[in-house]
């Protein structure tokens, strides 16, 4: 059978019609777009923005694989970026808040900054007083990363890599780690992390972007609600490091079982609270299987933004942003002053490399490491 001309082009218009669809979100503009944000050491860095159909937005930079902006809806449906960060490229490759940042090779604080693995010591750089926290002086929030542009820019998803080199920060073993961020249609921003080594290594991974669900540079996370499912936490030090206790939350601030508002027990006079200058603690999860399982809920009264966090990490640490002292003026020029924002870093336990009684932390070779997250936005 042969077509007839006037057939032939209602099926390539139909074709050409259906591919635009799926392309385009239902503001008219692709589900990926990209633009230039500046260089770093000579390499190009860019900001991918990635949209869903409801309008939220991420835009997400391939240096430091760091959310910039992050709009969510609220419960009328007006948008509003729930994320501190900065405007331009410059700020964030001196900052030291992590803002919006992937964290590796191992998030969160490796005490005395040196670990033995496999009868071999391994010392790292103390760039947190003795110790050394969230992958050293140049950790993977300062890595440009490889953008996979094959991608189809109809998917609202970036996939991003990183080569770690044997020995980089102090590390063995070279590490391939990919992470693929993606959004969809039902308000989940999902990162996909996975790693392989060719030798034995540690490895946590994480993301740190600080939350204001009534909108960065909106006041404080004070009158936030948060839950978080866990029925323990391992206790710090004077020095943030846990002293290998896991001690349940039950009669304590730390008990997030039902909700609370962040600053209903913040300061109280509790040794936890006054170690950590407020919340900065690893709660260890209530989870069963090794699937995605349910970790954190979040509220903001006044918007009825509300953000859940899932993952397949055994634990989490919420930082109410204790460290911001207003010196860093932000998107807008807006100076991040005390506890403006929230983080809920999904995460194995700090200082695993030195408990072997924590879950592993350890990476071989043969193995793929894989984990997942989801911050899943509604508002009500
Ligand atoms: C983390 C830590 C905090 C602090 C911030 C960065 O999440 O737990 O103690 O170091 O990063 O300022």
């Amino acid at each position: 059978m042969t077509l007839q001309q006037p057939a032939l082009l209602t099926i390539i218009v139909g074709c050409a019609m259906l591919i635009a669809s799926c392309s385009t979100s239902p503001q008219g503009g692709p589900r990926r777009s990209k633009q230039a944000f500046g260089s770093v050491d000579g390499n190009d860095v860019s900001i991918y923005t990635l949209r869903n159909k409801n309008g939220m937005e991420a835009r997400i930079t391939n240096y430091g694989g760091i959310v910039v902006s992050l709009m969510v809806p609220d419960r009328s449906g007006k948008l509003a970026d729930v994320v501190l960060g900065y405007d331009s490229l410059s700020p964030y490759l001196t900052q030291t808040s992590y803002f919006g940042a992937l964290v590796g090779r191992v998030a969160n604080r490796i005490g005395h900054a040196r670990f033995a693995l496999e009868g071999k010591e391994y010392v790292l750089a103390a760039n947190d007083g003795p110790n050394h926290l969230h992958g050293g002086l140049r950790g993977f929030n300062r890595a440009v990363w490889e953008v996979d542009e094959s991608t189809p820019p109809s998917e609202p998803t970036l996939v991003l890599s990183y080569l770690s080199k044997d020995g980089e920060e102090g590390y063995p073993g070279t590490l391939r780690v990919k992470v693929v961020y993606s959004l969809s249609d039902s308000n989940d921003l999902r990162i996909d992390y996975t790693a392989t080594t060719d030798k034995p290594t540690v490895l946590n991974l994480t993301h740190h972007s600080y939350f204001n669900l009534a909108g960065q540079g909106v006041g404080d996370i004070l009158n936030e609600t948060v839950m978080i499912n866990a029925d323990r936490f391992t206790p710090i030090d004077s020095l943030l490091i846990p002293t290998g206790e896991i001690r349940p939350v039950q009669e304590t601030p730390m008990d997030f079982r039902t909700p609370h508002k962040v600053g209903d027990r913040i300061n109280e006079k509790d040794d936890q609270l006054r170690l950590g200058r407020g919340y900065d603690h690893n709660w260890v999860l209530n989870r069963s299987g090794d699937g995605l399982s349910f970790a954190a809920r979040v509220s903001e009264p006044t918007s009825g933004r509300i953000m859940e966090v899932w993952t397949t990490e055994p634990a989490i640490q919420l930082y109410t942003g204790n460290f911001l002292d207003g010196k860093s003026i932000g998107k807008g020029g807006v100076a991040y002053k005390y506890r403006t924002g929230l983080c809920l870093e999904t995460q194995h336990f700090p200082d695993s490399p030195n408990r072997p009684e924590f879950p592993s932390c350890i990476l071989r070779p043969g193995e793929t490491f894989t984990s997942s997250t989801i911050y899943r936005f509604s508002a009500q």
